[in-house]
């Protein structure tokens, strides 16, 4: 399989030079939609290319936002300033790894992620005890009061010099993003398979949405397509 080059990806995943929070959605789908493989998870889809443009995504952010259920699902760990390409984030002007977020509202959090450089942004809703444990471990960042206020948290991530978004899913928080017309590109992976079952799609339990988004780039790599969609708000 010919992978694409380094450098290639470098500039097809260039984020534009934000001076407010742009919010990229990365996911991987399967032929019939489905964010899961048939195990259940989304990291057998893909292959190397999706796992190469996933790095390039990693290496050009400043912050990693990830809903609690996919950190659950998927085993989530801290980000291993080893895993991210230090250099080209030094020429950048990036900080040397970038910062995870992670999204819960009941701080149901896996322990691993309790630690003082990762961001934990909840709301009011989640009980006074659960948020005062997390506060002692983690940056507690809590918006809104029933629900995430998610300008005030993409503001919140802004004062912090986090502008450059990567969203690494899952459904319900896309959908939410969706929702709230605060996608501004999806970068979306199509895995040549089939799986069949009830597989959720790149986004859950939104209402019906119309927006629109134009092509950025579509990559064949072997079997595989990297695409990227800009949404185009009129
Ligand atoms: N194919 C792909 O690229 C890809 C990418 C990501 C995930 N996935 C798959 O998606 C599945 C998980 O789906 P999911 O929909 O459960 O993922 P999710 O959106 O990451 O998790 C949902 C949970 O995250 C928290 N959350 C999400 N949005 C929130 C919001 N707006 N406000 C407050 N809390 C929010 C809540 O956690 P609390 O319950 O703690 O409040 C919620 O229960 C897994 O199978 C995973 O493998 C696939």
């Amino acid at each position: 399989m010919s992978l694409p080059r380094r450098a290639d990806l470098e500039r097809l995943y260039a984020y534009p030079d934000p001076t407010d929070p742009w919010v990229r959605l990365c996911f991987v789908t399967t032929l019939d939609g489905s964010v899961a493989g048939g195990d259940g998870v989304s990291g057998s889809l893909g292959g190397e290319a999706d796992a190469a443009a996933y790095r390039v995504m990693r290496d050009l952010c400043d912050v990693v936002l990830v809903g609690a259920g996919t950190a659950r699902a998927e085993g989530y760990g801290p980000i291993a300033p080893g895993s991210v390409d230090a250099g080209l984030r030094e020429r950048r002007g990036l900080r040397p790894v970038p910062v995870l977020a992670l999204v819960s509202s009941t701080l149901d959090v896996p322990d691993a992620l309790l630690r003082p450089e990762v961001i934990v942004l909840t709301c009011a809703a989640a009980s006074e005890q659960r948020r005062a444990e997390v506060a002692a471990r983690a940056d507690l960042v809590v918006v809104g009061d029933e629900t995430i206020d998610w300008p005030a948290a993409l503001a919140a991530l802004a004062d912090r010099g986090l502008l450059r978004v990567l969203c690494e899913g899952g459904p319900h928080l896309a959908g939410t993003l969706a929702t709230l017309d605060l996608v501004d590109e999806l970068c979306l992976t199509v895995a040549p398979t089939l799986v069949g079952g009830s597989g959720s799609r790149v986004t859950r339990d939104a209402p019906d949405l119309d927006q629109s988004f134009r092509l950025g780039h579509v990559v064949p790599a072997g079997d595989v397509l990297l695409t990227r969609w800009l949404r185009e708000r009129t």
